[in-house]
């Protein structure tokens, strides 16, 4: 029966969960028949589809704390100066930097980022200028006794613009700066454009670790989202991208959820992926939020897959992934055994911010730059202007374009520590926090929506263990993760609902 919640352990042998398949998903036969193919061991969890019902309903990300649909205007660019002195006293004192570039050669109808179709080449050159210009009236008043510790170009796609810019950029930084032991200097791109030239020139720049979005290896899913497929096998951009480079990482992007996608294609997508050995690799959720992006309405006219198909997406590459060597990392990310991210997962470790999980080694206060660039400082956080050309006309006058900005009240310190604990880590151990925010347990669990009958239900549901000192994630908790975090905040519990599904 669907509503049979069962989690299954490494220990039961194949016939046993195929058994249990057979009788739970019907239709999806040749998916996971294909999966014992090329993996004979075990599958490690399923969905209980009540729990599903009952806790799929819109949650924040909680990429930030509060989500930045709180930010206000009346934090503008007086406040982000202020904010950016006091950051040198801040701890942890590294240095993150992220850098957006809006631009797109071909706009994606799934895409949710802050991405602008490509404009001319002198709009584009105006743009790092004024990149140039930001980046040193910021880093001017920042302690050169910092060190960064990561810098990550987002979008958009960074590699729509000439690699000599992003050349520039990151020969500044290196110049102003001094860096920790192998710090981070990832890229995100779009492999229909990439060429060796441009790899060439990326690696010269200094990147090590690159994220190429592929979505999806199935062409009609590619034609249906208005998206090109890479430009090259992708083993060939991977293995020139490693080659002669020890240190390079490569992440490959997935999304499921979208027109034309199935359990059984999108399975197809994960195999292949596997085979290509990637470092990380993620399979997003698709985020369907037409009221922000108003480009998703068109996939609404494709027609969007069965909820129930979606999430089958979802435990196929569950499956696959972790039963290839991969390992989870919060609801969406994998690792390989040996990356950073796992270790830090296994010793409860891992941190996030705005560019995903990272370790407390690369945790910093991040800065920054660009149209839209949201900087994440210990206390507060600031947005750039949305507008290209604002975002030029200003800098070229010396202005800062801070539209707006949150500074957290002391009680929603504590809270963000919670919710980031509890996403990353999968526990809470109230003294441990205690200890880091100098208060008790209890005071801690007073600063937030602490409802000891919400959690009994959730631990009745078996999403959380449960005890005076420690909440834990279980296994099959894991998807709801958003949803136990949302139980400790203020902010959420007051109504906000416009937000995205967990899956
Ligand atoms: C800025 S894009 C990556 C770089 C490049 N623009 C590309 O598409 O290859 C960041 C990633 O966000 C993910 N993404 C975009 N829109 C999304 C949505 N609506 N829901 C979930 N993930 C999304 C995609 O997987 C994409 O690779
Ligand atoms: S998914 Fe990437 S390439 Fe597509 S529109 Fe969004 S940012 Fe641009």
């Amino acid at each position: 029966m669907l509503s049979v919640l069962f989690f299954i352990k490494n220990s039961i042998s194949l016939h046993r969960v195929n058994l249990f398949l057979g009788q739970r998903i019907s239709g999806a036969d040749n998916l996971y028949l294909a999966t014992r193919i090329t993996q004979p061991e075990t599958f490690e969890a399923m969905i209980n589809r009540e729990l599903l019902e009952k806790y799929n309903h819109p949650v924040p990300r909680y990429t930030s704390y509060p989500p930045a649909n709180f930010f206000t205007e009346e934090f503008g660019p007086a406040s982000y100066l202020e904010a950016i002195d006091q950051s040198n006293q801040w701890n942890p004192q590294n240095i993150s930097i992220y850098i957006h570039i809006p631009f797109c050669l071909k706009m994606c109808f799934f895409c949710g980022c802050n991405s602008y179709a490509l404009r001319q080449a002198e709009v584009v050159e105006a743009y790092h200028k004024a990149l140039i210009q930001e980046i040193k009236m910021i880093t001017s008043r920042l302690d050169k006794k910092r060190r960064v510790s990561q810098i990550h170009y987002g979008g958009g796609t960074p590699n729509a613009i000439p690699v000599e810019y992003l050349q520039e950029i990151n020969e500044l930084l290196f110049s102003t700066f001094e860096f920790i032991p192998d710090p981070e200097i990832a890229i995100e791109v779009n492999p229909a454009y990439l060429t060796f030239d441009q790899m060439t020139g990326l690696k010269k720049a200094g990147f090590n670790r690159f994220s190429l979005g592929i979505q999806d290896f199935n062409d009609e899913v590619l034609d249906a989202v208005n998206r090109e497929k890479a430009g090259m096998p992708v083993e060939d951009i991977i293995a020139f991208l490693k080659q002669d480079s020890p240190n390079m990482a490569v992440n490959l992007d997935f999304i499921y959820g979208l027109p034309k996608q199935t359990a059984v294609n999108f399975s197809e997508t994960i195999r292949k992926a596997i085979e290509l050995k990637p470092d990380r690799l993620v399979t997003f959720s698709y985020a369907h939020v037409p009221w922000v992006s108003k480009i998703q309405k068109k996939l609404e006219k494709e027609g969007l897959p069965a909820p129930d198909e979606k999430i089958k997406m979802y435990e196929a590459a569950f499956s696959i992934l972790t039963q290839n060597g991969y390992e989870a990392i919060g609801m969406d990310h994998y690792a390989n055994s040996n990356d950073e991210l796992t270790v830090a997962r296994r010793n409860k470790q891992l941190h996030r911010n705005f560019q995903g999980y990272c370790t407390r080694r690369t945790t910093g206060q991040v800065y920054a730059f660009g149209v839209t660039g949201i900087s994440q400082l210990e206390g507060v956080y600031a947005q750039n202007t949305k507008s290209i050309d604002e975002y030029i006309s200003k800098m070229n006058q010396g202005e800062l374009t801070t539209i707006k900005g949150y500074t957290l009240t002391p009680q929603q310190v504590v809270v963000r520590e919670v919710i980031t604990e509890l996403m990353c880590n999968e526990q809470i151990v109230w003294n441990h926090l205690g200890e880091i925010l100098g208060m008790t347990s209890a005071e801690v669990k007073n600063q937030t929506t602490y409802n000891p009958e919400l959690l009994q239900q959730l631990a009745d549901d078996g999403i959380i263990t449960l005890s005076e000192e420690k909440i834990q994630i279980t296994p099959e908790g894991q998807l709801f993760i958003r949803n136990v975090a949302a139980s400790f905040d203020p902010l959420t519990q007051a109504g906000q609902t416009n937000f995205s599904k967990p899956i």
